[in-house]
């Protein structure tokens, strides 16, 4: 049989191992005859499996101990509403947003329901090529309650690489698309969200780690589903939880502990990157619009010459075992992500393919 790559932006790439696993105790989990999906959110041994979700994260990510987490439902979207909703008290105080790309502007929208926002560019374009500014040189208010930031824009392919170093700002991270590709230095964070279906498992699953002394809103109009003091007081259980898809998260987190962590990790998905900018860069055919220092490991754009050719690449590279390459709407072109999941064979293929069309096509 062909070698199927699954090079989808989200819900994507599992790891085969964890597959195999859920098809082999999916009638029968953990010994309970049943399978997970017919578990009580209430029952002991998925007690356990939430406890042991959190120590393998707080393991991996280094997660210091006044820091917690919550497993939160809705998404990486319902956080850009509920972040806000639990931080703001008056619509008359200001939070920042940096505007790098389509998820960080679009959280900075949902919150302008909310609050003032400061939106500020960090984005600029030299010899066609975009950059970000160094953080440095972004333009924090003075009287914002917090910064908000993307450091992967999944869908435009932009990385910030730089840690933020803000004295006394709480920064906040959609770390969606990035987090457990490489470690990070939790302390810079006030509050650290991501949804499932990336690095971790599949869709439903918002992973949402915050600094212990950031007292949420007392605000008793606050939906309960969406109330930060609330959620945490329920252990992330206060509605049923999506249990099929913490337990595939549970798995996943498992196998990257059990390949050498996110050091380990960081060092594949550079190596993954690297190989195909250089394809991109070395071809006359491809091109790429961001500069080096900020083009992202997880989410590879490039365009072809030509628009028209978009389609025959896509149908071409689907038949020779290489799915869900089409750019988001919003970019165009092409789309590589590269998540933990996808070996370096995946890639290798990639490229092998991208040179047999150039010279095809080209
Ligand atoms: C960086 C980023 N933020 C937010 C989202 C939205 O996530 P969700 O669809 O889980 O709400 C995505 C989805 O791809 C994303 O990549």
């Amino acid at each position: 049989m062909k070698k199927i790559f699954n090079f989808s932006a989200g819900p994507s790439m599992l790891p085969k191992t964890v597959l195999i696993k859920v098809k082999n105790e999916l009638f029968n989990w953990n010994n309970t005859n049943v399978s997970i999906m017919e578990i009580s959110h209430r029952n002991k041994k998925f007690l356990n499996l939430i406890e042991t979700m959190k120590q393998d994260l707080r393991d991996l990510l280094y997660i210091p101990k006044n820091y917690n987490i919550m497993f939160l439902q809705g998404g990486a979207r319902t956080q850009f509403s509920s972040i806000p909703i639990n931080l703001i008290n008056k619509i008359s105080e200001t939070a920042d947003y940096i505007d790098s790309g389509y998820w960080g502007k679009y959280a900075a929208y949902e919150a302008k329901k909310y609050c003032i926002v400061n939106l500020i560019n960090v984005i600029y374009k030299e010899k066609l090529k975009k950059s970000v500014f160094p953080m440095k040189s972004w333009k924090i208010s003075k009287n914002s309650k917090y910064v908000h930031y993307c450091p992967n824009e999944t869908i435009d392919g932009i990385a910030i690489n730089e840690t933020p170093n803000f004295t006394d700002k709480l920064i906040i991270g959609d770390f969606s698309s990035t987090l457990l590709s490489k470690p990070i230095d939790i302390n810079k964070f006030g509050i650290i969200y991501a949804s499932s279906q990336k690095n971790i498992g599949t869709s439903g699953m918002t992973v949402f780690i915050f600094r212990n002394d950031l007292i949420f809103n007392n605000n008793k109009n606050i939906p309960s589903c969406l109330n930060y003091r609330m959620l945490y007081k329920y252990n992330s259980l206060f509605n049923t939880p999506p249990i099929f898809n913490w337990y595939v998260s549970s798995l996943v987190l498992k196998w990257i502990k059990s390949k050498g962590g996110l050091l380990k990790f960081n060092e594949i998905n550079q190596k993954k990157s690297k190989l195909i900018y250089k394809a991109i860069d070395k071809s006359n055919f491809y091109y790429n619009n961001i500069d080096n220092l900020n083009r992202s490991d997880m989410n590879v754009i490039f365009y072809l010459p030509n628009k028209k050719l978009n389609n025959l690449f896509l149908k071409l590279s689907q038949s020779y075992g290489l799915l869900f390459l089409k750019g988001h709407r919003v970019a165009g072109g092409i789309r590589a992500s590269l998540y933990n999941a996808m070996p370096i064979s995946g890639v290798k293929k990639l490229i092998k393919f991208m040179k047999y069309f150039e010279k095809r096509y080209g």
